[in-house]
């Protein structure tokens, strides 16, 4: 079988290029490990050539390791040879990054005695979101170059590090024009001849004592997460163990933690979220609408943040409320979250500043004439919304997207008040401070393929996980929710103390937030009938989340059991590391799921029915999603 040829060559003066080609993110699968091994042992034994450079695709260097592999086991020559095979090398290799720098392309990075870097280069270590650590030199190599309170913060927060700040850190050597600058400079480089610079010879600056506030600070926010825990030990053992017997430590971690629980549930979380992204029925010419302008209608806390997301987004907007107190009201609002922002340090002065200019304020719902897409924010009842939308379909321009922000109303009835259902769609927004990721995107009956199509690309630029659900009161999140409120009031009236629930979910690294609490503290507490375990807690909370999510899914609410997952995760604050309510349902085993919900139903009373679609994938062995095609089959 031939291998795929995921790599070009050229050799430019005493240079040796080696361009990885494995489009869409140079992922290190197998070819182009290969690949990457024969080229460069091959201008090693080229005497023309007195170093070797390593150049990505423009946009990525290397999304990191095949995550698609994990599963599967690798073949050899594993990322981890590649890199001895460089680091062993008789020549010098010089890493020229443009975009993304990930993961092992991070590792294959520091593996080179010189990196250059596009303007546009972004260093990452994103395995601690895949429930692991670096495994090819990261944990030893980076606290080396940067010391280690900034390799751990690096590590185990998996924030972007771009090109100017990799500079200043000593991540890259120079911050060159594009990649055709940066292959000028390795070119001239090579003619000079270039010192070997392995970052394994050096020790890590400071004091390992400088490590223990580094390590408060990331062990109080892991909420059970095994990776970071590991990393910390990873990180201080760079500092005093032999960079051979670090890397041999760090390689058995990371197989012990690609075996774990919490390990899968974030490879699984990866793939959903990107999962989320696609529309099955969507016909594949279905080209999304431009969008340049937008308008949020309703000046309230949520409208407030919906319009400040897209003017962070680069969209310039108007915010539209008809009460001249409430506008003024908004304006001083926005104004004190942006200072607060800039004084906090969260966004510097200029970028602050374009993001003033692009949000205007209005009274005027003319002003929302030209927007491409008109937000309605705040309003949860139907006649107002309804007439809301009978305005804005007289006044918006043909073709302009109308949204519904809400998760109560039926969007089918708001679509009916205009004469263009199907520019109508919902985007819910979960909360005004704009601080959650989520955005449940909503298809009503009539929507167009090119507006759904066209809130689902809109949703990454605003910085939002788009997950497209159905219309029902509650949409998918909040319907979840409430089931949960419930289990936890009803535990509250059978006698567990609101402490006792806290502490069961806390256990299992969900917060059960502020509002639940409050419910349960209003709740009357009786006798317990037998006391209440934490597992007992838990899994009737937990299992109150699956059943429902499970009917979800029947009435064609939500699209995948990995979507309910998804929107747990990234708008509820369900750990990651636990994959989503249904992942660990699957994880447990459906059928104990299964037997533990009929065991409350006899119990407790109807509202613990099975769903028909959990009975059917236990009776027939199947996933959740494959229950629901096997149905579709039937
Ligand atoms: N392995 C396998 N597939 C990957 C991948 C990876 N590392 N990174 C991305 N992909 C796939 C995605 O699944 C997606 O596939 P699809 O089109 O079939 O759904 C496709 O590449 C494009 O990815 P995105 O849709 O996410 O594209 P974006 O442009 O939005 O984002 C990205 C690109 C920032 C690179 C993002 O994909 C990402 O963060 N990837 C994960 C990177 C990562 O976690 N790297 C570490 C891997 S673990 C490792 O390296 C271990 C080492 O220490 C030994």
């Amino acid at each position: 079988m031939s291998v795929p040829r995921q790599i070009g060559t050229e050799t430019r003066g005493a240079l040796g290029v080696i361009y990885l080609r494995n489009a869409p993110v140079n992922a290190l699968g197998h070819a182009l490990r290969t690949a990457i091994s024969d080229a460069h042992t091959a201008f090693c034994a080229d005497p023309d050539i007195k170093a070797i450079a390593l150049v990505g695709l423009p946009k990525f260097f290397s999304a990191g390791a095949d995550i698609r592999e994990f599963a599967t086991g690798r073949k050899p020559p594993l990322l981890t040879e590649v890199i001895a095979q460089i680091e062993a090398a008789p020549k010098p290799t010089l890493a020229l990054i443009g975009g993304v720098c990930f993961g092992g392309g991070f590792e294959l990075a520091l593996a080179c005695d010189i990196r250059l870097a596009a303007p546009n280069a972004r260093f990452s270590f994103p395995e601690i979101r895949l429930g692991n650590i670096p495994g090819a030199g990261g944990t030893q190599k980076l606290p080396r170059l940067v010391g280690g309170p900034a390799a751990l913060d690096i590590i185990v927060t998996a924030r972007e590090v771009r090109a100017e700040e990799a500079a200043a850190l000593g991540l890259c050597a120079e911050v060159l024009p594009d990649l055709e600058a940066a292959l000028l400079r390795a070119e001239a480089m090579a003619a000079a001849g270039i010192e070997r610079q392995p970052i394994g010879a050096r020790a890590v600056p400071g004091d390992i004592s400088e490590m223990d506030a580094a390590a408060e600070t990331a062990l109080g926010a892991a909420r059970g997460a095994l990776a970071v825990t590991r990393a910390v030990e990873g990180v201080r053992m760079a500092y005093d163990t032999p960079l051979e017997q670090g890397q041999a430590w760090e390689r058995e971690t990371f197989i012990e933690l690609n075996a774990s629980d919490q390990s899968r549930a974030q490879r699984h979380v990866f793939f959903a979220e990107r999962e989320a992204r696609k529309v099955p029925d969507l016909p594949r010419d279905t080209a999304p609408r431009e969008i340049t302008r937008a308008a949020v209608v309703g000046a309230d806390s949520a409208g407030a943040g919906i319009a400040m997301c897209f003017a962070r987004a680069g969209l310039p907007v108007v915010l539209i409320d008809t009460d001249a107190a409430q506008i003024e009201r908004a304006r001083a609002r926005i104004a004190e979250l942006w200072d607060q922002a800039r004084d906090g340090g969260g966004i510097d002065g200029p970028t602050l500043a374009a993001q003033r200019a692009r949000l205007e304020l209005s009274t005027e719902l003319h002003a929302a004439a030209s927007a491409d897409v008109v937000v309605a924010a705040g309003s949860e009842d139907m006649t107002q919304t309804q007439e809301i939308f009978s305005a804005l379909d007289r006044i918006c321009k043909p073709g302009a997207i109308l949204v519904n922000n809400g998760a109560t109303l039926d969007l089918d009835s708001i679509a009916q008040a205009t004469t263009r259902p199907g520019d109508v769609i919902g985007m819910h927004f979960l909360h005004s401070d704009d601080a959650v990721p989520l955005l449940e995107v909503v298809r009503a009956a009539r929507t167009a393929p090119e507006v759904v199509a066209t809130v689902m690309a809109l949703a990454p630029r605003l910085d939002k996980q788009p997950v497209l659900v159905g219309v029902c009161d509650g949409l998918v999140g909040n319907r979840m929710v409430r089931a949960f409120g419930r289990e936890v009031q009803m535990l509250v009236e059978e006698g567990a103390t609101p402490d006792q629930v806290d502490a069961a979910l806390a256990g299992f690294g969900v917060d059960i937030g502020q509002q639940l609490r409050d419910a349960c503290a209003g709740a009357q507490g009786q006798p317990p009938r037998a006391p209440l375990t934490e597992d007992e807690i838990r899994r009737r909370c937990l299992w109150q989340l699956v059943n429902t999510g499970c009917r979800l899914l029947e009435e064609g609410i939500a699209l995948r059991a990995s979507d309910i997952d998804v929107i747990f995760v990234h708008g509820y604050g369900f750990p990651r590391f636990r994959g989503g309510p249904m992942h660990h349902a699957e994880a447990v085993g459906l059928s104990k799921v299964l037997a533990d919900i009929r065991h409350y139903q006899e119990m407790l009373g109807p509202r613990w029915a099975p769903a028909p679609l959990l009975e059917r994938a236990v009776r027939e062995g199947l996933s959740l999603d494959a229950a629901m095609t096997s149905e579709a089959v039937a």
